[in-house]
C-alpha cells in the first residue's frame, strides 16, 4: 500500500454516495465501504466502485465463531477487495479462520485481499475498556496485545489510532500495517472518536493510511476538501 487517504463511504445508500463520487470523476481513489452502505446495498456497490477503478477497503469487522468468519470470508474474498478486516477480540483462532476463508475464496491468478484486525476501536477510551470491557491494562498495552496477536495468526496489519502506530510499527515491524482511523485537521470537531490525531502527526510517525469520512463526506466542498487533506497527508507544501 502507497500510504493512502482511505475515505470512509458512510452513505445510507448507492445514490448518495454515487452523488459524492462524482465530482471525483477520473480520479482513481482509496475507499471503504462500511457496514452502512453494504448492508443496505450488498455486494452490488462494490461491484459498481471497482468498475470506476477505486481501491476498496470493505470494512465489516467481522467477529464471530471461526467457522463462521471462514465461511463469510470465502465469499467476501470474490468480491476482489484490497482489504477487508475482522476484530482481533475474536481471537486468534478466528483470525487465522478468517485468512483460510480468503485463501479459499480467492481465484488462482489473483491475490487474496490484504486482511487487517482491528484492535481497539478509535471511539474507545481507556475508561471504557477497563469499566466496559473489563480489561484491566492501559490502552497501549491492549491495543499492543491485539497487535501481536494479529501478526501471531498472520494478518497484514492492524486498525488503530495513530497514537498508538508508531510503538506498534517498532515492536511489529515496518510492514506491518497501521491503518488509522480518528484522524482530525487541529479545528475539526471530534464527534464520537476518542483518539483522534491529526494528519501531519499521523504522516510523522509512518502510520501506513488514514481513514477519512466525516471531515471530507460532510464538507461543503468535498472534492476541495479531500485536495487539501492529500496535501496535508503527503506533506506536498513542506
Ligand atoms: O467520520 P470519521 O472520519 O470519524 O470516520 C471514520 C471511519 O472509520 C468510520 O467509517 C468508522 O466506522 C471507521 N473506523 C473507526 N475506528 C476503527 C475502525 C473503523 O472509526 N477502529
Amino acid at each position: 500500500m502507497d500510504n493512502p487517504l482511505i475515505i470512509a463511504l458512510d452513505f445510507a445508500n448507492g445514490s448518495e454516495t454515487a452523488k459524492f463520487l462524482k465530482p471525483f470523476e477520473g480520479q482513481k481513489l482509496f475507499v471503504k465501504i462500511g457496514m452502512e452502505l453494504f448492508y443496505q446495498e450488498g455486494p452490488s456497490i462494490v461491484h459498481q466502485i471497482k468498475e470506476s477503478g477505486h481501491q476498496i477497503f470493505l470494512d465489516l469487522k467481522l467477529h464471530d465463531i471461526p467457522n463462521t468468519v471462514k465461511s463469510a470470508m470465502k465469499g467476501l474474498a470474490r468480491l476482489q477487495c484490497d482489504l477487508v478486516n475482522v476484530h482481533a477480540s475474536g481471537g486468534k483462532d478466528m483470525m487465522q479462520a478468517a485468512l483460510e476463508g480468503l485463501d479459499a475464496g480467492t481465484s488462482a491468478g489473483s491475490e487474496r485481499p490484504r486482511c487487517i484486525a482491528v484492535t481497539q476501536l478509535t471511539s474507545t477510551s481507556q475508561e471504557q475498556m477497563n469499566n466496559e470491557q473489563l480489561i484491566p491494562v492501559s490502552l497501549n498495552e491492549s491495543v499492543l496485545h491485539y497487535a501481536g496477536l494479529t501478526q501471531e495468526a498472520g494478518l497484514d496489519g492492524v486498525v488503530c489510532s495513530a497514537w498508538e502506530a508508531g510503538m506498534i510499527r517498532e515492536k511489529l515491524g515496518q510492514s506491518f500495517l497501521t491503518v488509522c482511523p480518528g484522524i482530525r485537521m487541529q479545528d475539526d470537531q471530534t464527534q464520537d472518536q476518542k483518539r483522534v490525531a491529526t494528519p501531519e502527526f499521523a504522516r510523522e510517525t509512518g502510520v501506513s493510511a488514514i481513514v477519512v469520512g466525516r471531515s471530507i463526506t460532510r464538507a461543503d466542498d468535498p472534492l476541495k476538501s479531500y485536495q487539501k487533506w492529500i496535501e496535508v497527508w503527503k506533506g506536498v507544501n513542506e
